[in-house]
């Protein structure tokens, strides 16, 4: 049998984009594995919305954003000027998908439609991380996220919360540290989660200048909207916070995190590491806190001995290393030349919620 899910998608960039490439490349292997159809039947960009119940075509959508159009002016479909929130509540659908740029002042426009969809009874997956930076408490308490207690009852009778895209794209950090980890301590995560900087540092070790190294991965989809965010440190330390939260249970908000960003290191600094047998990584910690407050989290250029699993990773890599009391030392790593990899991850929580809902 094939059940059909209905899905709203807010931001239609490099992200939102190559989600609708996959609702077409996997159709077939949603339907014979998963017995999954994927109806999109609202989406937005800067301009407005397109909505029809019966379903919007993903190839005609991406045809038609390719050549310059806007949602809004959708034939037959488009509403100029309907925000996410708007769009959320002028339709029936199970899950959203949040892909706008992030927004650090305020967290808008995902923090609103995140917000009325989860106040709606929807299931939301987030590849926008700042809704989740500034609001983590607030949108995990509408949802499955938050801890159990007796008075919410059954987890499932709150829609789920997923955004496994916002910490290392396809990497599966949050659910190895909330599935796979059950039944052990994190001593220490360590982790390079933006690619960015990854491949900024990588490449200015290589030659290339730091402006070019930085206009080669906007040119490949992979850097922020707005890039300062990227290379100022702030993106990895929306996803420790991220992180802190989800995985680590310590509540934390940006305020908490030691942040230092790449701008101020040189290619000669890269090199000299190199020779001392150590390589520079934009590194994003958790370790060593106090007693009711086990994690002190931090994120700034670090020397590590290159034989360090984070020192071997490439350009075009991400990874975390979780040091545990009894799972042992855990390394992971992702190689994630373009964004299709972070849809990847919104389509994986898609079908994690579909089987907790079948
Ligand atoms: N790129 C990656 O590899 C990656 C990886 C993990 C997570 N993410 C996250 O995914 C999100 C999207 O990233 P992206 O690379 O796809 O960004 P992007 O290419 O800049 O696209 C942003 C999309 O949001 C729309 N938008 C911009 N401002 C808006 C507003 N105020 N209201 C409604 N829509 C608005 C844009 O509209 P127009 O089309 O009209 O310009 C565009 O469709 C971000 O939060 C990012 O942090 C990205």
């Amino acid at each position: 049998m094939t059940r059909t899910y209905r899905l709203l998608l807010t931001g239609l960039g490099n992200v939102g984009r190559s989600f609708l490439q996959l609702m077409i490349s996997q159709a077939d292997l949603l339907r014979e594995r998963h017995g999954a159809r994927l109806l999109l039947v609202g989406a937005t960009d800067s301009r407005g919305a397109a909505l029809a119940p019966e379903g919007l075509d993903p190839a005609a959508l991406l045809a038609h954003k390719a050549a310059g159009g806007s949602v809004a002016t959708f034939p037959g479909s488009g509403r100029p000027g309907l925000g996410g929130a708007e769009l959320v509540r002028a339709v029936e659908a199970e899950i959203l998908l949040e892909a706008t740029p992030v927004n650090l002042t305020d967290g808008e426009p995902g923090l609103s439609t995140a917000m009325a969809a989860l106040r709606r009874g929807m299931h939301a997956v987030l590849a926008n991380k700042g809704p989740l930076a500034l609001a983590y408490a607030e949108l995990a308490g509408l949802s499955d996220m938050a801890e159990p207690s007796e008075e919410r009852g059954s987890q499932k009778d709150w829609p789920a919360l997923r955004f496994s895209a916002c910490v290392g794209g396809a990497m599966p950090t949050i659910n190895i540290g909330r599935r796979d980890m059950a039944g052990a301590r994190i001593l220490r995560a360590e982790a390079v989660l933006n690619g960015t900087t990854q491949g900024i540092l990588r490449m200015m070790e290589e030659g290339v200048s730091y402006q070019e190294a930085l206009a080669e991965m906007q040119r490949r989809g992979l850097a922020e909207t707005d890039p300062t965010l990227d290379v100022e440190g702030w993106d990895a330390a929306n996803k420790l916070v991220i992180f802190a939260n989800a995985v680590l249970r310590q509540p934390t908000s940006l305020r908490d995190v030691a942040v230092e960003g790449i701008t101020g290191l040189t290619a000669e600094e890269l090199l000299a590491a190199g020779a001392r047998g150590e390589r520079i990584v934009l590194l994003g910690l958790a370790e060593g806190g106090e007693a009711g407050r086990p994690y002190q989290l931090s994120v700034r250029p670090t020397a590590l001995p290159q034989n360090h699993p984070l020192a071997r990773i490439g350009g075009d890599e991400m990874g975390i290393v979780y040091h545990t009391d009894i799972a042992g030392r855990l390394s992971v790593a992702t190689r994630e030349p373009d964004p299709v990899p972070t849809a990847a991850a919104m389509l994986r929580d898609v079908l994690e919620i579909a089987s907790r809902d079948a």
